[in-house]
Order: C-alpha cells, then sequence, then structure tokens
C-alpha cells in the first residue's frame, strides 16, 4: 500500500525527526502492507508549533469560509471513496462492503453536517446586557483509536475547524494509512497550512508528548478507559479542556411487547457490524424471563449467518484476537452457556474471532460488566421492567442502548430511566447531528451535531 515517509505539519510533508517506523498489518492475511514513521516528542512539537502559527489566521477567517473549506474536504472525501474504503480494509480488515458504506461513508455525512453547522451557527449571543463571543479554545489534540479510522478522526476534526481551532492529529499505530488519505484530503480542500498537522506514532510516545503539551489548549480522546483516565488526569493538571470518549457495554433491552423476532436480529447485526469493534454495541441483550428460550433460538440462528471472511472481518490485531478469546473463556469459566462460537480461532490465518453468542449470562459476570470489543453477545435474562432497568443501568458504562417495545411511548418511557447518552427507539436510524457520548465512565463531553461543535468553543462576554 501506498504510504508517506513523513509527517504533515504546516501544509507539507516533512521528514520525520527520528528513524523508527510502525509495520502497518492486513490482520486478514497477516502480511506487513506498510511502514510510517513512528513519531517523536520533537515531531509533536513541531507539529504543535504549525497549529499554533496557524490559530490567529484560522480563528480569526469568518464562519462561512471556514464552511466552505469544510465543504472542499467533504467533497474530496466523497471523490476518493473508493480509496479510503479499499485502505480501510487493507489496516482495519473489515469487508469492503463495510468499509464503503460506513466507514468511507459516514464521514462524508459529519463532514457535510459540520460545513452547515460553520457556516448557521451563531458564534455570539445576547443574554441581558451582555453580547457573549463564542470563540475557538485554540489548539487542539486529538487522538483517535482504530476501530473507525476516519470516522473518528472526522468526528473530532471537523468540529474543531469549525469552531475555528486548529489540529494535531494523532492515530491510532494500527490505522495511520487512513489518517495519511486524509491529511492529503485537507492538503487538496485547500485548508491554509497549519491548520490540520498530522503526526503517526505510538501512544506511549507521540500520543503521551501530544496529550502532555503545554502549548495544546484542548486534548480530545477516544479510546480506552485506562488511557482516558491518564489523559484526563494529566489535563486536570495542566488546566487544560478534555473531550474523553471511552468505553461502553450497551444494554438492548428487548420488552415484553416488542417485536421479538427483529429485535433479536438487529440486536445480532448491531453487534457484528465491524466485528464488535464498535464502543456503542449493545453487548448485552436483555430478554423477559417468558421469552427467554425463543430469543436465544433467534439468536442463535442470526448469529450464523455471520460468516468469517465473509460478512464478518477479523479483528484488528493479534493482540485484540487474544483479549478477546480470552474474554470467551472467562465467560465459560464463570458458567455462561455457549449458544454460538467460543474461544478457538475460526480460520488458520487472520486475527478472527468466531462470532459468539451466551446464554444464562447473570448480571454480575465479567462478560456482562467488562467491554469486550469483539463479536460477542451476552444473553441476560429479567424478571420485570424494574429488574430490566436495575441490569440496564448495572455497569460502570453508559454509552448508549436500545429499547424495542410495541408502543414508541413505552420504549420513550423506558429510555428516559436509562444512564446512557443514547438510545435508539426500535431500531432508529443513525443521525450524525445527535450527539454522542457517555453518562458515568464512558466518558466526558458530545461529539457530532452542534453540542459537538460547542466543545470547541469558549465564551467571552462583554457587557455594556
Ligand atoms: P488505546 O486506548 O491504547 O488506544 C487509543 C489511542 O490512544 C491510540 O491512538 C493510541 O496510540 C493512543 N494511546 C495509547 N497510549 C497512550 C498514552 N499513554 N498517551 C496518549 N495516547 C495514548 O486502545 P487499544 O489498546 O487500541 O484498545 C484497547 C481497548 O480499548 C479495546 O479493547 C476497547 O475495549 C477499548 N477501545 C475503545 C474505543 C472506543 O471507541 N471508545 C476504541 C478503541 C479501543
Ligand atoms: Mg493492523
Amino acid at each position: 500500500m501506498k504510504a508517506h515517509d513523513g509527517m504533515y505539519i504546516g501544509g507539507q510533508w516533512r521528514p520525520a525527526r527520528g528513524p523508527d517506523t510502525i509495520a502497518v498489518v492486513n490482520p486478514a492475511d497477516e502480511q506487513v502492507i506498510a511502514h510510517v514513521p513512528a513519531g517523536t516528542a520533537d515531531d509533536v512539537d513541531d507539529a504543535v508549533r504549525a497549529a499554533r502559527g496557524a490559530l490567529p489566521g484560522w480563528a480569526a477567517t469568518p464562519p462561512a469560509e471556514r464552511a466552505a473549506r469544510i465543504a472542499a474536504l467533504r467533497d474530496v472525501l466523497v471523490a476518493r471513496a473508493d480509496e479510503i474504503a479499499e485502505t480501510v480494509t487493507a489496516e482495519l480488515g473489515s469487508p469492503l462492503q463495510l468499509s464503503q458504506t460506513v466507514h468511507a461513508g459516514v464521514p462524508v455525512l459529519v463532514a457535510g453536517s459540520y460545513a452547515e453547522l460553520a457556516a448557521s451557527y451563531s458564534f455570539e449571543e445576547k443574554a441581558g446586557n451582555s453580547t457573549v463571543l463564542l470563540e475557538p479554545v485554540g489548539v487542539v489534540g486529538a487522538i483517535t483509536p482504530w476501530n473507525y479510522p476516519l470516522h473518528q478522526v472526522v468526528a473530532k476534526v471537523a468540529p474543531a475547524l469549525a469552531a475555528g481551532c486548529t489540529v494535531v492529529l494523532k492515530p491510532a499505530e494500527d490505522t495511520p494509512l487512513t489518517a495519511q488519505l486524509f491529511a492529503e484530503a485537507v492538503d487538496e480542500a485547500g485548508l491554509p497550512a497549519g491548520v490540520f498537522n498530522l503526526v503517526t506514532g505510538l501512544g506511549p510516545v507521540a500520543g503521551q508528548a501530544l496529550a502532555a503539551h503545554e502549548d495544546v489548549d484542548l486534548v480530545s480522546f477516544t479510546g480506552s478507559t485506562a488511557i482516558g483516565r491518564q489523559i484526563g488526569a494529566t489535563a486536570g493538571g495542566a488546566v487544560k479542556r478534555v473531550a474523553l470518549e471511552l468505553g461502553g457495554k450497551s444494554a438492548n433491552v428487548i420488552l415484553p411487547s416488542a417485536d421479538l423476532a427483529k429485535a433479536v436480529k438487529v440486536g445480532i447485526a448491531n453487534v457484528m457490524s465491524n466485528s464488535g469493534q464498535t464502543c456503542s454495541a449493545w453487548t448485552r441483550m436483555l430478554v423477559h424471563k417468558d421469552q427467554y428460550d425463543e430469543a436465544v433460538a433467534l439468536a442463535r440462528a442470526a448469529v450464523a449467518k455471520y460468516v468469517p471472511g465473509e460478512r464478518i472481518g477479523p479483528l484488528v490485531s493479534a493482540k485484540q484476537q487474544q483479549r478477546v478469546r480470552g474474554y470467551i473463556e472467562k465467560g465459560i469459566a464463570e458458567g455462561a452457556r455457549l449458544v454460538a462460537g467460543g474461544p478457538e480461532a475460526p480460520l488458520e490465518t487472520g486475527y478472527y474471532v468466531s462470532p459468539t453468542v451466551f446464554a444464562d449470562v447473570t448480571p454480575e459476570m465479567t462478560i456482562a460488566q467488562e467491554e469486550i470489543f469483539g463479536p460477542v453477545v451476552s444473553l441476560i435474562k429479567y424478571e420485570d421492567e424494574d429488574d430490566a432497568l436495575r441490569i440496564a443501568n448495572g455497569t460502570v458504562y453508559g454509552l448508549a442502548g436500545a429499547v424495542w417495545a410495541a408502543d414508541e411511548a413505552e420504549a420513550v418511557a423506558f429510555a428516559r430511566r436509562m444512564d446512557t447518552g443514547q438510545v435508539d427507539i426500535n431500531g432508529g436510524r443513525f443521525n450524525p447531528l445527535a450527539p454522542f457520548g457517555g453518562y458515568k465512565q464512558s466518558g466526558v463531553g458530545r461529539e457530532l451535531g452542534a453540542h459537538g461543535l460547542s466543545e470547541y468553543l469558549q465564551t467571552k462576554s462583554l457587557q455594556f
């Protein structure tokens, strides 16, 4: 695969400061497909300097003009969609169709939404005898994970640019090629030099240097809870803004009045998509005791369609494959009943995990509490609605969820009682304008839509 051997800083590809590189591996066949530079603190410093230099000009650019540049960026993402999809498939392993529709498609919607928001957002408010100015926070350090290589980047960069901030991106080491493509798109879209900068590298080196850099005003991080905690502490110590999008253990609550077959089928699809590597995946399916056996049979039938190597891809890396297989073994050891799948790898080559369904899972089991981040669903039985609510809210997380009922109002009444940031009612469609983010330990702050834009703004009040 095509790869740049430098960093995108100050509007050009520049040689990295150090000699180290990262091998990019295709998880479907375990072959090394490219190398990218492993950035150091010096590269990060160069990038932050470029972003700082570009900040006054970009912050002062009229919002309509910022909107036009973001629209141009969206257009490049459209024009290069095939290349983006092929690159995501090569480094993440997702089936090409998923790469086309979701990995290449969703960022176009999100970039488009911020082109519109930048043009229509009110960057000035009145409050009594005050005028409140909504100004860019400054230089943003964005640290992104590999599970949605382009979406995670666009969900941070597009609102930051719309707000008038400048950005340094440190993408995940597993999926740097998509990030390099994004930098090319930024360049093609004609954004001023230094407004967006890319440093590839390892988390504990380049990521750490970016999060700790004293000239970064806001750190936006998506990834594991462990690293998020660390970044939050570092940012707190330096009194800088932070947004954290961490894990989830979302509940798919099927109320007795629901269309059970549809709810189970969509629920399984929700987890199997992207091989379960989705922070908002509904990994706990909550079913009423009287419908439980039927739901188990439906889940077994639904999961059989996800054939590894065809409809479902591998996990991103050997490390993630090991981790997920470890959770499946733990589920068996804790007494859950394996209905489909299991810990054995389904294919000899590639980091595949068998699509797995557990029944007889109790709410306190490890597989019902911790984020697995693989194609594993746990079916949990509930006695009545209050019991379902206790189980749904009974983890440290609160990122997403689903409720199914015959009557929409019944589902909404239940959703109001859930401690979580997003709930899909009877399989509601994805909305790029809906704020996304966590209650409890799923994170701090929101992404997407107007709420996602406001993360990158700070207020100044003028009194008259
Ligand atoms: P991770 O949290 O290590 O990686 C996410 C990003 O943080 C990457 O860009 C990485 O380079 C960077 N990073 C790592 N250490 C850092 C540090 N000390 N300072 C600054 N940046 C650092 O996640 P990993 O190891 O790839 O996945 C482990 C687990 O995390 C998954 O199994 C899953 O449970 C969770 N995860 C959650 C995601 C989400 O969307 N919320 C996305 C990816 C992983
Ligand atoms: Mg890889």
